[in-house]
């Protein structure tokens, strides 16, 4: 089995502007033995970037225009994005799955753009709680994961990041629980591998998402299929991120 490294990212969501993301970043310090055990992500504003950029952590979007440029006003492309030195990009996070519209069709074409920049996505697909009670949860994440990476070559998408994030764990406080999540997990690596290769979903990282917390982060990330978070709530104060960090190093250590 590869050893994956373990990748924890914030995503702010709406919340920082340039000034609290500089706050931020002077608060967080990180230990280098830290930074080579696992990879740290910070997903923040459009605007915050630039604030951002140039310390020891990745800097990723939080969403990205699906096209290259033109008259799209009010949307970013991803070549802005790399200018300002991002190198991962959210895409299918629920809320705008939910709240914007976002069909699949247009995850696949932001995973598909993103890549052939030289960027990453990181993937985000899960189940609401009625689809889950309705015994669909397999389905949900196999039309997802397999029209989200479609046309998506095996070198494309070993540069992929997939965040698991149950609809109903979003910022409601309850969280998988470990059955549910190693479950959910091992199924998505599984559907990996039946649409590439098992060598390929093996080296895969699947981040989980929803309401992860100092107080869950070692369990759940002690789990086999699980490679780290994606964070939202407690991604916001400093202390509690960096807490999740060495979490995160633990789980590897
Ligand atoms: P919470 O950690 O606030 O539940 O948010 C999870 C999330 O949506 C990360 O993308």
């Amino acid at each position: 089995m590869t050893l994956r490294k373990p990748i924890i990212a914030a995503n702010w969501k709406m919340n920082k502007g340039p000034a609290e993301a500089s706050e931020f970043v002077a608060h967080f310090k990180l230990e280098a033995a830290d930074l080579e055990k696992v990879e740290i992500v910070i997903a923040a504003p459009f605007i915050a970037l630039s604030s951002i950029t140039g310390k020891n952590f990745a800097v990723a979007a939080q969403n990205c225009s699906d096209k290259e440029s033109g008259a799209y006003t009010g949307e970013i492309s991803v070549s802005m994005l790399k200018e300002v030195g991002v190198e991962y990009v959210l895409t299918g996070h629920s809320e705008r799955r939910s709240l914007y519209g976002e069909t699949d069709l247009e995850v696949n074409a932001k995973n598909c753009q993103i890549l052939d920049h030289g960027l990453k996505p990181i993937f985000c697909i899960g189940e609401t709680l009625a689809e889950r009670e309705a015994g669909n949860l397999k389905s949900v994440l196999k039309t997802q994961v397999t029209e989200g990476l479609k046309g998506i070559c095996n070198e494309g998408v070993l540069n992929c990041v997939v965040a698991y994030e149950p609809v109903w764990a979003i910022g409601t406080g309850v969280t998988a629980s470990p059955e549910q999540a190693q479950e959910a997990h091992a199924m998505v690596r599984g559907l990996i591998a039946e649409l590439y290769t098992p060598e390929i979903a093996d080296q895969i990282r699947i981040q989980y998402g929803g309401s992860m917390k100092p107080a869950n982060a070692d369990e759940l990330l002690g789990l086999p299929d699980i490679d780290g978070g994606l964070v939202g709530g407690a991604a916001l104060d400093p202390e509690s991120f960096l807490s999740l960090v060495r979490s995160a190093v633990n789980s590897v250590s």
